[in-house]
């Protein structure tokens, strides 16, 4: 149904509103949002570019806006007069979140981490995952949705990480952008963030973010330019960081040269809660709307401040009036108009269907790291015992601001009192399902007593450990290990039982010093409200591992680009994070550089079925490389293959030997095949000519490799291209 509201205002009713907003074009959006703009007072404006805090504190926000949706992130006041509706802000990227001071906090889907939607390389599933929480978020009464983490993982120990999408470009861009597509199909606005260089969280407010342009284009940025491209969010959320001196949310060169002009963002650009440091250079340099300025910020830059500033000419009133644009069409091109919120529906929400879509995408990100035989559970294991990780009473979950509470309540709610706290466990058991799906007897020891443990593995046909290690936003980890002495305690269980399974919730890479004692690693990361079912139809074989890794997992710290982490957790001091030190050689890209065998190579995981690769063939049609392939199922079980495309310059000249150019995930009955196309984008054959201001391809020979993970080639095909440039915002 089309709203008319905007009929109600004069000087609006000759544009035709018969068609629905959102199917409208790009330029209706502009001129409607003109329109507008037109009508607006200087604080009605102002109100639209201010936005508050949606949950009681009694120190900072003792009164949030009576209607801002109670323990939410954000309330933007709208223009009723105008029908500009007010913005109602939900986090996240896992699904809609509740903030933690909440006595009742609202019981949602969570989908696994994003992490985990990039290990499952299905761009599919991000979109699924995407259009289930959007829902969420508007039958919750949200109209934007603060999701789509997507920083790049440079820092293995980063608390975030599960919030993000992994190390490489193009895989975190393609699937982010789907992800951000299916929140957006809901009609509300959906955020990427925290653009950009928030790869960690020690010292994430002061800390400075060092890196050479043509670095930074290839990597991280080329990672927000493809989501941006492929999702067009409506509005970028930028970082509490600085980044080569300046702070993200008032960084000219980000915010007004990079993604304004060179990518053509239309949207509004928002602050993280607490990321805007002034009045006059944030509205000069990019920044559209303060988001909770009154709560978290020093002061309240976008309010009374920038109306004077406003008014006394040191911000041009066409600058506010392009934010107020900014917003007002993206609320117009996403159907946010039209497609009205109407508080409360939660009612409506349909968890069994939800439940089964974030079975789907855990299912699929869980990887199989090590098999040795053990896995699936065959029929003939008469007894298992399961040691740790409260597995006996659901899954791990991250912290933070995008803490999902589920239904039924937490298994678990532990952890610190204080942000990023509580640790919450989801109530979806791994061994009640485990338990549902084998007619075995299933023993369950907590693990805190290692040698009741070791008893218990040694009378038992096989032993699953739960390795659990809880991040949050805010703190990295000290180091890769697993927390609590797991390491030890597995250790300890694979000694007294070499078929020993370890099963891991983790936000990222971790260090595996047991690895070579156990006979199967399967990494589940944290995986959603339906985690334990999802686990255990990987083990028991209901469903083949098709997950493959987004990221490198080191053998070390010392194999990281800084083995040390930069900055003191404790006594923030501004420090500069040289990111030169790698520049755009992120994740496999660094280890290939260096030469250096990590402990399990990005693009990595395991099946229970094989799969064999023929007839690679390369071809240039106008610049553009494509592969073609078959693949064929050769084993026993249907399964998925996820064939991925490495490209290399024969002349070097790269940050590193090799990048990846594309990928497809390919489900194969046994015995059955498939032809697969794959394209690549020009961006990812090209290097970012800083002065030049330019993409730019070197003639010359490039090799192709057909691969199963980074370091894993099957076949090679070459291609000659000639050399040509285009523009830093072409394709
Ligand atoms: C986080 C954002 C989040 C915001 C609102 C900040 O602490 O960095 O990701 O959207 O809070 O809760």
């Amino acid at each position: 149904m089309a709203d008319f509201r905007f009929m109600l205002a004069a000087g609006v009713c000759a544009l035709a509103l018969a068609t629905p907003l959102h199917a409208q074009t790009t330029a209706d959006a502009d001129t409607k949002a003109d329109a507008i703009v037109k009508q607006m007072t200087l604080d009605e404006k102002i109100n639209l570019v201010f936005g508050h805090y949606g949950t009681v504190n009694a120190k900072t926000n003792p009164a949030p806006p009576a209607k801002a949706i109670p323990y939410s992130a954000g309330f933007v006041y709208g223009v009723p007069r105008l029908g500009v509706p007010d913005q109602t802000e939900t986090d996240a990227g896992l699904g809609v979140a509740t903030h933690r001071t909440s006595p009742d906090p609202r019981p949602r889907t969570a989908l696994p981490s994003n992490i985990a939607t990039a290990a499952t390389w299905n761009p599919k599933i991000a979109y699924a995952g995407g259009a289930m929480i959007g829902n969420e978020a508007r039958l919750s009464g949200f109209n934007v949705q603060l999701a789509a983490g997507i920083n790049l993982l440079r820092e293995p120990r980063n608390g975030r990480n599960f919030e993000y999408a992994g190390e490489d470009p193009l895989l975190a861009g393609t699937m982010v952008g789907q992800e951000i597509k299916g929140i957006q199909s809901n009609h509300i606005v959906s955020t990427v963030k925290h653009y950009a260089f928030n790869d960690q969280e020690t010292e994430r407010f002061t800390a400075n973010a060092v890196i050479e342009e043509a670095a930074a284009r290839q990597s991280d940025l080329l990672a927000f330019q493809l989501a941006i491209e492929a999702g067009a969010p409506g509005s970028v959320m930028c970082s509490y960081n600085r980044i080569d001196g300046a702070y993200g949310c008032e960084n000219a060169w980000l915010l007004n040269d990079v993604l304004k002009k060179d990518w053509g963002f239309k949207g509004y650009v928002m602050s993280d809660w607490g990321a805007t440091h002034s009045t006059i250079p944030a509205a000069l340099n990019g920044l559209d709307q303060e988001s909770a300025g009154a709560s978290f910020d020093k002061s309240s830059y976008f309010d009374a401040a920038l109306k004077e500033a406003v008014e006394n000419g040191h911000v041009p009133m066409a600058r506010l009036d392009d934010m107020v644009h900014r917003i007002a069409r993206t609320l117009i091109a996403e159907g946010v108009i039209d497609n009205p919120v109407d508080g409360d529906q939660s009612a409506k929400i349909d968890f069994a269907a939800h439940a089964q879509t974030t079975l789907a995408d855990s299912e699929e990100g869980i990887v199989l790291l090590k098999n040795s035989g053990v896995l699936p559970l065959k029929p003939g294991v008469k007894s298992i015992v399961v040691i740790g990780g409260h597995a006996d009473k659901g899954v791990l979950s991250g912290g933070g601001s995008s803490q999902v509470y589920p239904v039924g309540g937490a298994a678990i709610r532990g952890g610190p009192d204080a942000f990023p706290g509580p640790m919450v466990y989801y109530p979806s058991s791994p061994l009640t399902a485990l338990r549902d799906k084998l007619k075995v007897k299933i023993t369950y020891v907590d693990g805190s007593d290692v040698k009741a443990a070791v008893e218990a593995a040694r009378h038992a046909d096989v032993a699953i450990v739960f390795g659990v290690q809880w991040m949050g936003e805010s703190i990295d980890a000290p180091n890769l290990s697993l927390p609590d002495h797991q390491d030890a305690l597995i250790t300890a269980v694979a000694a007294a039982n070499r078929k020993t399974v370890v099963v891991l919730e983790t936000g990222g890479p971790v260090t595996m010093p047991w690895l070579d004692k156990v006979s199967g690693v399967v990494e589940a990361w944290y995986p959603g409200t339906s985690g334990g079912e999802a686990i255990a139809r990987v083990l028991t074989g209901e469903v083949d591992p098709s997950g493959h890794l987004p990221s490198t997992f080191p053998v070390s710290e010392a194999q990281l680009p800084r083995p040390v982490l930069d900055g003191d957790p404790v006594n923030p001091k501004r420090v500069d994070i040289n990111y030169n030190i790698e520049g755009a050689a992120v994740g496999y890209k660094w280890y290939d550089r260096q030469k250096i065998k990590p402990l399990f190579p990005f693009g990595y995981g395991l099946s229970y079925t094989t799969f064999a690769y023929s007839g690679l063939k390369a071809t240039v049609s106008n610049g553009v490389v494509s592969v073609t392939f078959t693949v064929t199922n050769i084993g026993k079980v249907a399964g998925q293959a996820v064939p991925q495309i490495y490209i290399s310059p024969n002349a070097g000249g790269w940050e590193a030997p090799k990048r990846l150019g594309g990928w497809d995930k390919v489900a194969l009955k046994p015995g059955e095949s498939r032809t697969v196309s794959v394209s690549l984008d020009p961006r990812l054959l090209a290097t970012f000519d800083a002065k030049g201001h330019q993409w730019s391809i070197a003639a010359g020979d490039y090799s192709l490799r057909l691969s199963s993970d980074a370091e894993t080639s099957v076949a090679t095909a070459s291609v000659h291209l000639d050399g040509r440039t285009f523009a830093a915002g072409a394709r």
